[in-house]
């Protein structure tokens, strides 16, 4: 199997292995679906970055992936990301973008207790975009945030080796865990699309609290734009390969990640995006 370029596919872009979590959500209702894969590891982590530099690299990296491959729809399957750059996107690139943003809707509905938790990247919970959700869903709830980078070197990890440092997870949240049971978040928004594929320890961190992930509506939402814009050849089979793009150099942890991680998920070749853009 190869890749043909003319294949049409849905194009899933993260700074690093997260967004794989998305693709599972997308491919239970979807799993036909023909994707290809886009991480910037080069700019890894997105959490630490600048609006700016976010902009114009996500930019970039999505417009030269839209001219080379036969893209049909984009998710951008980082919350980091689609909190900044979907308005620009959608003015350079001209195909259905999806973005993934925190579930603080579904979070406002489902809270009893009215204290929602926010765990995202330190981008994240500092984005007007993510107030503005909160002002606009969540006026009646009170809101926690932890923005950790930590959090997502541990799932990147986990993903490579299936360990998890569940007293690193726990240090995270442990200032919701030490609080008082009446003024604990009842429901936590997984607002970093690395979190989910730590969902075990963070359970085991948090007890009883509900996790909630924006992984089934964004599957919900690619089916609906399948729909709405007739693309249903990305549902074809077709005997070509799945890829899975990075930037920069993952010489270190190559092997282990195309076993452990990308086959899994049905991304059977992993190739530097530089090289694929200059062949
Ligand atoms: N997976 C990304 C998100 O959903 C960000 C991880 C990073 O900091 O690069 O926000």
């Amino acid at each position: 199997m190869i890749i043909t370029k003319s294949t049409p596919s849905v194009l899933f872009f993260d700074s690093g292995m997260g967004g794989l979590s998305v693709v599972a959500s997308v491919k239970e209702r979807l799993p036909n679906l023909h994707c290809h894969y886009l991480f910037d590891h080069a700019g890894f982590p997105y959490g630490e970055k600048q609006e700016d530099f976010l902009i114009e690299r996500v930019g970039e990296l999505l417009e030269q992936a839209v001219k080379l491959l036969n893209i049909k729809l984009i998710v951008v399957a980082c919350n980091t990301a689609s909190t900044i750059v979907l308005p620009h996107l959608r003015h350079e690139i001209k195909v259905p973008i999806v973005g993934v943003v925190p579930a603080i809707k579904p979070a406002a509905v489902l809270s009893k207790r009215k204290i929602i938790g926010l765990l995202a990247t330190p981008g994240t919970i500092h984005r007007q975009y993510t107030q503005d959700l909160i002002d606009k869903f969540a006026s009646d709830c009170k809101v926690l945030r932890i923005g950790s980078t930590k959090l997502v070197e541990l799932a990147e990890n986990y993903l490579a080796t299936g360990f998890v440092d569940d007293e690193e997870v726990l240090k995270t949240v442990k200032e919701w865990v030490e609080l008082d049971k009446k003024l604990q978040p009842d429901v936590v928004v997984l607002g970093c699309t690395h979190f989910p594929l730590l969902k075990q320890s963070l359970k085991k961190a948090l007890g009883e609290i509900t996790l909630l992930d924006s992984g089934d509506a964004i599957g919900r939402r690619v089916a609906n734009l399948i729909d709405d814009f007739k693309l249903e050849s990305v549902l074809e089979t077709y005997d070509v390969s799945s890829y899975a793009f990075y930037t920069g150099s993952i010489e270190a942890y190559e092997k282990i990640i195309r076993e452990n991680s990308f086959k899994r998920y049905g991304f059977t070749c992993l190739q530097e995006f530089k090289k694929f853009v200059k062949d």
